[in-house]
């Protein structure tokens, strides 16, 4: 695949560690100057994305940019004749992510998110099994993202620049990933949110480092640095009933030290549940009553339309990056035109129509039915 990305920041080097590992071609690179295209180091570095896709018409357009510039990014490559695999969240509203679809199915391509803790081995073998009725009918279904993201007192990430993510940061920034995985897992889905979200550290200042962005507007308050009062929120308690009828709750935190990236989903069953953790991805533990059993990954566990998803023997760690490699690759396949799952603009569509109930929910504090 000849590839381009747009944005070079912190995700950005992962999609081209990515796109090296399967075998993809690098073609271009968008970034908002052209001094952080160039300091990319690989592909032909452009500050102008309707530029780069006119001259190297890429198969593929990774979307690595900030939240608000998604849809522009993804429909300019979608009109070029790209497929596009797009950062989550999808875009800042479902009336974006909308436009995206549209685009999509005028230019006849693929869409796609990065879903990326949808590619461990553990994720799938859960899903299969709740799928199979190993833990019976789901009664609870919750669990937590817990991060020190934005910890320090007065750290500032370009989430914070009114406009730059919608209406919520940790739910777009984080709790999306929960959503999606909880969703793709139980089968079923959310029906009723009823959200509390709290905000601990309102002011921010930024001082135009990485991760930043460009200046927001603000009182300047020494020096270069401008004090942002932000009102989003960085911890959301969520309660959840889902189709199938389980019920549970969540909780999503930017704020919350020592957890660097504490995902869990945790799920009980009349008789047996399960509970795994992303910063342990290589086994999850069941539950019941008469004691408790740790599993550890192994090809052999997958089933064999699913073996793929693991290279390593059980006992060698799989992380990260192999399981974004797997949902790349899904993605990858689909726009070659072979059969594959992946995420798909859709599950990008439902995860913001999720936050944006949430939002309504913290809002107004009733219960949004979805
Ligand atoms: N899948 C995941 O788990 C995961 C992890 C981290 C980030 N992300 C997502 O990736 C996206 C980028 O996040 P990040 O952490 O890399 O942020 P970042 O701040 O490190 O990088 C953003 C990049 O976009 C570039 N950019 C800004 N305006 C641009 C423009 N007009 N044209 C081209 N490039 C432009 C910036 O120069 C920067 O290089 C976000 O949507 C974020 O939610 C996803």
């Amino acid at each position: 695949m000849r590839a381009a990305i747009i944005g070079t920041g912190g995700i950005a080097r992962i999609h081209a560690t990515l796109i090296g590992q399967l075998g993809g071609q690098i073609v271009g690179v968008s970034s908002r100057t052209i001094e952080a295209a160039t300091a990319f180091g690989v592909g032909k570095p452009y500050d102008d994305v309707p530029l780069m896709l006119r001259e190297q018409r890429p198969d593929v357009v990774h979307v690595c940019s900030p939240n608000h510039l998604h849809a522009e990014h993804s429909i300019a490559a979608f009109e070029s004749g790209a497929h596009v695999l797009c950062e989550k969240p999808m875009a800042t509203s479902a009336e974006e992510c909308f436009r995206m679809i549209d685009a999509a199915k005028r230019a006849d391509r693929i869409g796609a998110i990065a879903y990326t803790y949808r590619g461990y081995p553990l994720v799938e073998v859960l899903r299969a099994k709740v799928a199979d009725g190993a833990f019976g009918k789901l009664r609870r279904l919750g669990g937590c993202y817990l991060s020190e993201d934005v910890l320090a007192a007065d750290k500032y990430v370009w989430l914070f620049t009114p406009g730059s993510t919608g209406r919520s940061y940790v739910l777009m920034d984080l709790g999306v990933h929960w959503l999606d995985m909880a969703e793709y897992v139980s089968g079923q889905r959310i029906v009723d949110i009823a959200a509390q979200f709290s905000t601990h550290q309102a002011e921010r200042i930024w001082r135009g480092g990485a991760g930043e962005g460009p200046r927001p507007p603000g009182a300047v308050s020494g020096g270069d640095s401008v004090t942002v009062v932000s009102n989003l929120e960085e911890q959301a308690d969520l309660l959840v009933r889902f189709s199938g009828g389980a019920a549970g709750s969540m909780t999503v935190s930017g704020v919350s030290p020592g957890h660097p990236n504490t995902i869990i989903l945790s799920a009980d069953g009349p008789e047996s549940g399960f509970d795994w953790n992303q910063q342990e991805p290589n086994i999850y533990v069941e539950r019941s009553a008469a004691g408790n059993t740790i599993l550890q990954r192994s090809p052999d566990k997958l089933s064999a339309d699913r073996a793929w998803m693991s290279r390593l023997p059980a006992g060698h760690a799989e992380g990260y990056l192999d399981a974004f490699r797997n949902v790349v690759s899904q993605a990858w396949s689909a726009m070659r035109g072979e059969p594959a799952a992946f995420p798909s603009f859709a599950d990008g569509l439902r995860g913001i129509q999720l936050i944006e109930a949430a939002v309504r929910s913290a809002e107004t504090r009733q219960t949004v039915r979805l």
